[in-house]
């Protein structure tokens, strides 16, 4: 056997993907006050990430009333995207002949095919990245064969954006370059553009003809529906050209059932077939279609005014809850009182990956290696615990 070659040839030893790892190790700790602040799930005050109520209403709907599970098309629940569509742009924006949407397995999904479209159909392939980034940015627009380029994004120490630094490294994009930026709620910091930034971002974007690429994965967790649609609507406006990759895993909590859309804008309405067509190779070469039944949940509480209040309240609470929890973050010690002024799921602490090791290590607290906290993992009754835990290792 042994002279015989191997079949799967060069494989290494290679670490799981770091938030995943994550998780692993968070369900093997048998330790009782054990606490997740790590994979990014929105968590009530009693620690449960529930089903929300319009999407429970809906589901039931959709079992009562569903008559087959045929196919529906590459583009899945055309329903759902014209639905969800003015959600995203605001009413006055769509339909407009030059926007195509479809429905996508998850961001993820949506990423994807952005990333291929960037690979194939711009000038370079070549994309801007802020750093740090969700940790799964790098690996799927590498896969969708995107050339990446590191931009400055974040000031750790300060807590907050280095919107200069950013801006000087983005003055040498050139024309037909891609810019990744999140729509809000940014993945890992917390820390988001303000709208004079956004207008700067938007004319930068116009004067260099480039193509944003905007992940909207929170819309309603941070400041609320419209406020969070501020930066993609803007661009919508100025820029030549757009790309919005959807998720609804948080805002409708669906996030097993892997939701999400992506949209294209073409610069005038004759190129937006060509678009979709771009859009759709890349599915059917992956997914071929995408599953159904969390689009069409999401639909068919859209399609109805009670379930929509039902689902914007919802929405409203988690959001509030997310506020009070950063509040009181910012409140327990002074080295994260830049944390009330973030918004979204996630906070990046300034501590160092030895602190991160330590708090698993003799406090089981869990939060990503890079120090990225899931906010939305605390109870109330956790944030004296963790201010106390943070404390050595904190700047005052
Ligand atoms: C996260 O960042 O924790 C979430 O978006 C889940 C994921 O897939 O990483």
């Amino acid at each position: 056997m042994s002279n015989q070659p191997s079949l799967f040839i060069d494989l290494e030893d290679r670490a799981v993907d770091g938030l995943l790892a994550l998780m692993l190790a968070y369900r093997a700790d048998t330790r009782e006050n054990k606490l997740d602040l790590g994979i990014g799930v929105y968590r009530d005050d009693s620690g449960a990430t529930p089903v929300m109520q319009a999407m429970k209403a809906a589901e039931r709907r959709l079992a009562e009333t569903q008559e087959t599970k045929t196919y529906l098309g590459g583009d899945g629940d055309t329903g759902f995207i014209a639905r969800l569509a003015p959600i995203v742009f605001g009413e006055d924006r769509v339909p407009d002949p030059r926007l195509v949407g479809m429905q996508t397995p998850g961001g993820t999904g949506a990423l994807r095919l952005a990333g291929e479209l960037v690979a194939r159909h711009t000038a370079r392939g070549r994309i801007w990245v802020g750093s740090p980034t969700w940790a799964n940015h790098h690996p799927i627009l590498a896969a969708a064969g995107c050339d990446i380029v590191d931009h400055p994004f974040y000031d750790r120490s300060a807590m907050g954006i280095d919107f200069a630094g950013m801006m000087e490294a983005l003055e040498a994009a050139d024309t037909g370059d891609a810019l990744l930026l999140h729509g809000c709620s940014h993945n890992p910091t917390g820390a988001d553009f303000t709208e004079a930034q956004w207008e700067a971002i938007g004319a930068l974007v116009a004067r260099r003809r480039l193509v944003p690429v905007v992940d909207l994965a929170y819309q309603g967790l941070g400041r609320g529906l419209d406020a969070d649609a501020f930066g993609a609507r803007l661009l919508f406006d100025r820029a030549e050209v757009l790309v919005v990759a959807y998720s609804c895993d948080k805002n409708f909590g669906l996030y097993r059932e892997r939701t999400g859309a992506l949209w294209a804008r073409a610069a005038e309405p004759a190129s937006a077939p060509r678009l979709h067509v771009a859009m759709r190779e890349p599915a059917r070469a992956s997914w071929s279609m995408p599953p159904d039944h969390g689009a069409a949940a999401v639909r068919t509480i859209l399609e109805d005014e009670e379930l929509t209040r039902i689902w914007r309240e919802e929405l409203d609470t988690m959001r509030s809850r997310i506020v009070a929890l950063r509040n009181g973050l910012a409140a327990a010690h002074p080295g994260l009182a830049a944390i009330a002024a973030q918004t979204g799921i996630f906070s990046m602490l300034p501590i160092d990956r030895e602190a991160v090791m330590a708090l698993r290590r003799d406090e089981a607290i869990y939060i990503a290696d890079d120090g990225r906290m899931n906010v939305a993992g605390l109870k109330p009754d956790d944030i004296a615990r963790l201010a106390t835990a943070l404390a050595p290792h904190l700047r005052r």
